[in-house]
């Protein structure tokens, strides 16, 4: 009898828009492959020419702190040149539409978008007008999956799932759900790998239509707290809540805000996480944002690796003849050092070649 060969896992996503359209094995394979590039930021010249001659703009329309400078840093890591653009000193300014302004900036040879905007759809949009990579690093109110990929990162990281299996975990995301593109990625990933997910804010800001993307919702934060192996609190989108949807913030921050005297219900190794920025003594007191259950400067620093992962699998997949990057487009193809998925490191693979990119 013969064995049947296992099938080989093949990324084909030429663009990452948000983490509904991935599957479980896709997520996995680009957690697997941020964990290979972790190792590249320990390094003294952190670098590998993965991206060399390649060329990723960041067009951020909306303000960035973290997910900016992470994308800059992770191409400048993979070797590629990069170009940093706001609207605000762009012809965006002037009235150009995305579209053109997208189009603009491909006529130039660039190989990868990586775009914010305040509009729901605004990368979908995009995808759909240019022929490079486009990466949606937060649009509206609709996804931010890089965001969602660094935190799931982490928090199987800290609980050793390094499988990326999170069967039997349980993680509450409280906060401004109705708003927030980070719990709508969070949902989409965790929910795939096997997490509980229990969504968790005022009747307000939580939507019904959540429960069909099978997650719990509650209002009843305190009673939420003992079953949870992780809490990410959201921030108050004070800048896209139109209404009135919660009474005054200090009455927010009594039922929902994350206090020392609350996590001390949770269990004694429970997560805390946050994606920044923070709106320290609302939805997070400092002593617990700055405590030893924090994970909010690693959910930062990973954020790097993970970034790295999507610039490379994105890039393979589009100049891949052969159809997307494979179960062989390694980082350490790329000159990361190999790890598996129990971290150990496997034998080295054949000569790589990431979808056409050469590197060997
Ligand atoms: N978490 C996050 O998206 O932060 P920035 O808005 O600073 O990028």
């Amino acid at each position: 009898m013969t064995a049947t060969p296992r099938a080989e896992y093949r990324w084909t996503h030429r663009h990452l828009l948000g983490l509904e359209q991935l599957s479980a094995a896709d997520i996995r394979f680009l957690l697997q492959t941020a964990r290979g590039f972790e190792e590249v930021s320990t390094r003294s010249i952190k670098k590998v020419p993965a991206l060399r001659g390649r060329v990723v703009v960041n067009l951020f329309f909306e303000d960035s702190t973290r997910t900016r400078v992470s994308f800059n840093l992770a191409a400048s890591r993979l070797s590629a040149d990069v170009l940093d653009i706001s609207a605000k000193g762009s012809s965006v300014a002037k009235g150009e539409t995305l579209t053109d302004t997208a189009r603009n900036i491909e006529a130039m040879g660039v190989d990868v978008i990586v775009c914010r905007h305040s509009l729901s759809g605004a990368a979908h949009q995009l995808a759909r007008a240019v022929r490079c990579s486009v990466i949606n690093a937060g649009d509206g109110q609709h996804e931010h999956p890089t965001q969602g990929l660094l935190d799931i990162y982490t928090l199987a990281r800290r609980l050793g799932r390094e499988d990326f299996d999170l069967s039997g975990v349980t993680v509450a995301l409280v906060g401004d759900i109705a708003h927030s593109r980070v719990a709508r990625s969070n949902v989409h990933g965790l929910v795939k790998l096997g997490a509980r997910v229990i969504l968790v804010g005022p009747p307000t800001l939580l939507p019904s239509s959540m429960t069909e993307l099978g997650c719990e919702l509650s209002s009843d934060f305190d009673a939420v707290l003992p079953r949870v192996d992780a809490i990410n609190m959201l921030r108050i989108q004070f800048e896209r809540i139109q209404s009135q949807a919660f009474p005054s913030v200090r009455e927010y921050a009594h039922f929902f805000g994350l206090t020392e005297r609350r996590l001390a219900r949770a269990k004694p190794d429970v997560l805390v996480m946050h994606p920044g920025p923070v709106n320290r003594g609302i939805e997070i007191e400092s002593a617990v944002a700055d405590g030893p259950q924090s994970t909010i400067l690693e959910q930062v620093t990973n954020g790097l690796a993970v970034r790295m992962a999507c610039l490379f699998l994105v890039t393979g997949s589009r100049t891949g003849e052969a159809g997307g990057a494979s179960s062989t487009a390694t980082p350490a193809a790329a000159g990361a050092t190999p790890v598996t998925a129990t971290g150990a490191a496997p034998a080295p693979t054949s000569k790589g070649t990431v979808g056409g990119m050469g590197v060997s």
